[in-house]
């Protein structure tokens, strides 16, 4: 069957493009996990442990009423997974890297409380800024570090030293 030279000519125009980054053409940019690491990357930021928003506690005590080391680390990691898992929060971590955030967070708790970590993370306004976090989400999230650190046996006293640490960091993470 012949063609005309205008069939021929509209179906070369219709024809896909082939060869064009479409992502490189709408700007979209795939973030890929370190491999080591499994954490994505994060735009540069100067490391300092003042990043935590606190000075660190120095009693011994204090370390051992949260399990030391390993205690602290199942408290912090345990915070982000209920609040992964608590639909009032849900849904401002599912877009974000829990890998790093459990790590950080651990850091930050371990350094706060005088573990012997430094906090490599980001600042508290940085990490938290357009997230949209309330006053009822931060409500949230301090409910579940209450329930993990309850879980983990942590006196009541001690629970609440860590509190006072993160309390006056409210206003950082809080933008309506
Ligand atoms: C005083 C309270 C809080 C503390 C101490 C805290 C601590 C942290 C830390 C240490 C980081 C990691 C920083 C980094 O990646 O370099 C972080 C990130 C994050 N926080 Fe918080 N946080 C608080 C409140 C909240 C609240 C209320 C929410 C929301 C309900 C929230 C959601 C997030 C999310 C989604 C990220 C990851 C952001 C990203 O991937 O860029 N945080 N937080």
């Amino acid at each position: 069957m012949l063609m005309s030279a205008a069939a021929v000519l509209m179906l070369l125009q219709q024809a896909p493009a082939e060869g064009i980054d479409w992502d490189a053409e709408f700007g979209v940019e795939e973030k890929v996990r370190d491999p080591e690491t499994g954490e994505f990357p994060v735009d540069p930021y100067t490391q300092d442990n003042a990043n935590s928003g606190a000075a660190p506690y120095t009693s011994a005590q204090l370390v051992a009423d949260f399990g030391g080391r390993e205690g602290i680390r199942r408290i912090a990691i345990r915070t982000v997974e209920l609040s992964e898992a608590d639909p009032r929060i849900a849904g401002i971590f599912a877009a974000h890297d829990m890998v790093r955030l459990k790590r950080t967070l651990d850091e930050q708790f371990c350094y706060l409380l005088g573990a012997g970590c430094e906090y490599s993370g980001r600042d508290m306004r940085t990490s938290h800024a357009g997230l949209g976090a309330t006053k009822a989400d931060l409500n949230a999230l301090v409910e579940n570090l209450q329930a993990a650190m309850r879980e983990e046996g942590v006196p009541f006293g001690a629970q609440n030293r860590l509190l006072a640490k993160l309390a006056p960091m409210s206003d950082k993470v809080v933008e309506r």
